[in-house]
């Protein structure tokens, strides 16, 4: 489904917001989703394996997966991704096998490359979400999941009516704030293949979800033979 609401976004607009937000993002953005970023991992971790995080921005929560994972990155915006690289360089993360400037909704990897595909705080501030989420799919390896931590938007009452109020500015800023939790439960409905597992509340305020969907079909293995990455970059 193609967004085509007042508040749309589309990638340019996307570019600008995260190159100015990448040299204060660690400060502005570390501490607040911290426990997010924490669940998604952890959820992440039960499956192990080749993890691919969509959208891994500077790179934040690579140093917390197990080096026991191989973990790969991929983001839109070059100078967040220019930050991520530095961490991994700095602090010698080994277990990080590649880190590419890509379009989530246009991921150049084989069918069923990955064990899991994790991205937080990111469906929000992408184009056409369900479109990224069948990409996700289509990455991922049966028995694999899909870890989302997102922002939900107020059914109703006053936080409902201040998203709407704040939504033309937020835009400006690089995400949505009206986002229906029905619309991530109709995209598994409508995805043969994938089921929703978990919807899970997070703080801030829980205005953010943790979301799992899994791929059907046979148990992801930790540690099986991996596809090989397409040429990208
Ligand atoms: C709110 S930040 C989240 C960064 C990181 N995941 C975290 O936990 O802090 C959203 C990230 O998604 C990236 N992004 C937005 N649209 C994207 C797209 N279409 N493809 C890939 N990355 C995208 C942005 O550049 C930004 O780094």
């Amino acid at each position: 489904m193609t967004d085509t609401s007042l508040h749309a976004l589309d990638k340019e607009t996307i570019t600008k917001a995260y190159a100015r937000w990448a040299p204060v993002y660690d400060l502005v953005f570390g501490a607040v989703f911290e426990r997010g970023r924490e669940a998604a991992i952890s959820a992440a971790e039960r499956i192990g394996g080749r993890i691919l995080e969509v959208g891994v921005g500077t790179g934040i929560s690579l140093p917390d997966y197990s080096r026991a994972n191989r973990i790969c990155g991929v983001d839109i915006s070059e100078p967040m991704l220019q930050k991520a690289m530095e961490r991994v360089a700095k602090l010698g993360l080994s277990h990080v096998e590649g880190l590419w400037v890509m379009d989530a909704e246009d991921l150049r990897f084989p069918d069923d490359s990955f064990d899991v595909v994790v991205a937080q705080y990111v469906i929000t501030t992408v184009p056409n979400p369900e479109a990224t989420l069948d990409e996700f799919a289509r990455v991922l390896k049966p028995g694999g999941e899909i870890v989302l931590v997102s922002r939900v938007g107020a059914e109703a009452g006053l936080r409902k009516a201040l998203e709407k109020w704040f939504a033309p500015a937020a835009r400006k800023l690089g995400w949505r704030t009206e986002f229906s939790f029905q619309r991530y439960a109709h995209w598994a409905d409508s995805h043969a293949g994938m089921r929703l597992v978990e919807r899970r509340a997070m703080p801030p305020f829980g205005h953010f979800s943790l979301i799992r969907f899994t791929k059907i079909g046979e148990t992801a293995s930790r540690g099986a033979d991996q596809p090989q990455l397409r040429a990208a970059g």
